[in-house]
């Protein structure tokens, strides 16, 4: 069980347990009293959680159906009531859905084909062969999911190139800011953060 910023996180086996990347993410969050919030890769629920002090409503997705049950246990532990928790590949549970802020803490890692162990924990961490495979198809989508000022924050390394993100990011439209950084021995991790149709506020 983690304490963390009032509530209880039970963590859960195949699950990713909470580390400095949802930490940073979940302490940096741009985000507004009445919000409509997607937290994509969920985990055991913890920033969706946090998010949903301030939004409206939260919805927060998994494609490991562990996580799903962890984050569906933690949202009663802390009996929060605007979380929802759906289960699927990036936005296919939302398809038809536009949010204020979208956040993603990306499995950012990249690994040789053979270096995971093809479990849903693999999918916590595991980008693929450029850590890319799951921060591409999410930063080409996510825009169809964001509402007019809507605001996109997510983390990755500097093993994933952080550059093309901020790049693709600005291509779509987007004011593009890295809104917190912290290093480690042999990467960097970062918070991007992209605003629609304004700058940081
Ligand atoms: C680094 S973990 C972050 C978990 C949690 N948000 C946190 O910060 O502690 C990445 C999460 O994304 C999920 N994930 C990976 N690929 C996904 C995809 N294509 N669609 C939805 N979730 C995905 C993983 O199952 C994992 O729970």
């Amino acid at each position: 069980m983690i304490e963390y910023s009032g509530m209880h996180i039970k963590t859960c086996k195949n699950v990713y347990n909470p580390a400095e990347d949802s930490f940073m993410l979940s302490n940096n969050l741009l985000i507004k009293k009445g919000d409509f919030v997607l937290e994509i890769g969920t985990g055991t629920g913890i920033i969706g959680l946090n998010a949903s002090k301030t939004a409206l409503k939260v919805v927060a997705t998994d494609i490991n159906p562990y996580a799903i049950k962890c984050a569906i246990a933690n949202k009663k532990l802390n009996d929060v009531k605007n979380l929802e928790i759906r289960n699927g590949n990036l936005f296919n549970p939302v398809l038809n859905e536009k949010f204020d802020l979208v956040l993603f803490n990306t499995p950012y890692l990249p690994s040789e084909k053979d270096e995971g162990v093809d479990d849903h924990l693999d999918d916590a961490w595991n980008g693929g062969i450029n850590g890319r495979e799951v921060i591409d198809p999410f930063l080409d989508n996510v825009k169809n999911h964001l509402n007019n000022k809507g605001t996109v924050q997510l983390v990755q390394s500097s093993l994933s190139d952080i550059e093309k993100s901020c790049q693709k990011l600005k291509k779509m439209g987007f004011n593009v800011q890295i809104t917190a950084r912290e290093r480690f021995f042999f990467e960097e991790v970062v918070v991007i953060s992209g605003f629609l149709n304004k700058s940081i506020d």
